[in-house]
């Protein structure tokens, strides 16, 4: 099934708004130089890893990026990760080479043009990777209908996406089929555009607005109410970034409503607990994720330097030990001594820092 068809039964009003997404990406953008705003845009300088990277990535295909942040977590070696809306496929070959050949990439979008000029690169990346077989696969389809596709439940340790949750219609959808993707400990890590109020619903059918990623951004609270709503415990806040609207008929439309980019890592767990509790957990990060062997900068204020002992709520120290980190990681302490809420500093909020962020708007 195409995305087309699924569109076809959904609600009245939702074909019009995926069809405005996959004309925008498809036939009004060739490339980043045709956006009108930051939104889009990516001002985090890449780590020397993803440097490495991206210096293999076809040029055809990074022309065609539009992520709005960064989407690729720490020791990703042998993992099998799914990208949702990955466009022309920057990420999904991004994350071919930092998963390795035992690892596997899926990359799922609904715009055909974007997805032709990610196939058309496959080989070419496998070879630039020197791997034997690809361990990248494509499908077309609608994000908010991951149970069309042939993807199994629990299948993926990660889960990335970068700037197109904001243009899904169905955004509880989006996050409760990922959470049904991933395996216990597994994560979703990932990059959008958020709004420091609700967006009202008029600015949603200006064509340009939505497929800039601006009137489909979720308000910050919004997101984190449906993160828990579909499994996700305690959020992470990893960085933002706040969003210049320099176009001054776009600015006009958006008034005062504040928008900034920003990167959460959400954890399926078992057992997790509704809110940071303070079982008196300390983690201890013994190294080995080569890009970060001294320092992981797990999220926004939150780090481990190696052999040092961190205080940490009870489902961070979950996150650890039933994820991948497990094996880098010494954790101390169990769930018997309740201390009370957990008092350590925790963002939440990407708007908090965009304040003394002086990075923002043009990166394109
Ligand atoms: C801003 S672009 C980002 C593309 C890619 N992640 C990148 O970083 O270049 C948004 C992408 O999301 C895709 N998209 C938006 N809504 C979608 C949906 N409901 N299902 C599948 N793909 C979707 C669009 O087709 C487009 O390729």
């Amino acid at each position: 099934m195409t995305a087309k068809d699924s569109n076809q039964s959904s609600p009245c009003c939702e074909p019009d708004l995926h069809q405005e997404v996959q004309r925008y990406y498809g036939e009004v953008l060739a490339s980043t130089d045709d956006l009108k705003t930051s939104a889009c845009c990516t001002v985090v300088q890449p780590a020397d890893h993803v440097k490495e990277a991206l210096a293999h990535i076809h040029d055809d295909v990074m022309a065609r990026y539009y992520g709005c942040g960064l989407a690729l977590p720490e020791a990703l070696t042998g993992l099998r990760v799914l990208d949702l809306g990955c466009g022309a496929g920057r990420d999904v070959y991004l994350l071919s080479r930092l998963v390795g050949e035992q690892g596997s990439v899926v990359g799922v979008d609904m715009t055909v043009a974007q997805l032709d000029v990610a196939r058309r690169y496959q080989d070419y990346h496998r070879e630039r990777f020197a791997y034997s077989l690809s361990n990248v696969e494509f499908f077309e389809g609608n994000i908010e209908k991951l149970d069309e596709l042939p993807l199994a439940a629990g299948s993926f340790d990660a889960i990335i996406s970068n700037c197109v949750i904001n243009l899904a219609i169905d955004k509880a959808a989006v996050l409760s089929s990922a959470h049904d993707l991933l395996r216990d400990g597994g994560e979703l890590y990932f990059a959008d555009v958020y709004a420091d109020r609700r967006v009202p619903a008029e600015l949603t059918r200006d064509p340009v607005l939505y497929g800039e990623c601006l009137s489909g951004a979720l308000y910050w609270h919004d997101f984190i109410a449906l993160a828990r709503e579909a499994g996700f415990a305690e959020p992470l806040l990893v960085e933002s970034h706040a969003i210049d609207i320099e176009d001054r008929e776009i600015a006009q439309k958006t008034g005062d409503i504040r928008f900034c980019s920003a990167t959460y890592r959400l954890f399926k767990l078992s057992g997790a607990e509704n809110r940071p509790e303070d079982y008196g957990h300390q983690v201890i990060y013994r190294g080995g994720i080569s890009e970060q062997p001294e320092l992981l900068d797990f999220a926004m204020d939150l780090s481990f330097p190696r052999n040092k002992a961190v205080s940490v709520s009870a489902n961070i120290a979950k996150m650890i030990d039933a994820s991948r980190f497990s094996s880098f990681f010494e954790i101390i302490g169990d769930d018997r001594g309740y201390l009370g809420p957990f008092r350590g500093l925790m963002y939440e909020d990407p708007f908090e820092s965009v304040a003394a962020d002086n990075l923002s708007g043009g990166c394109c």
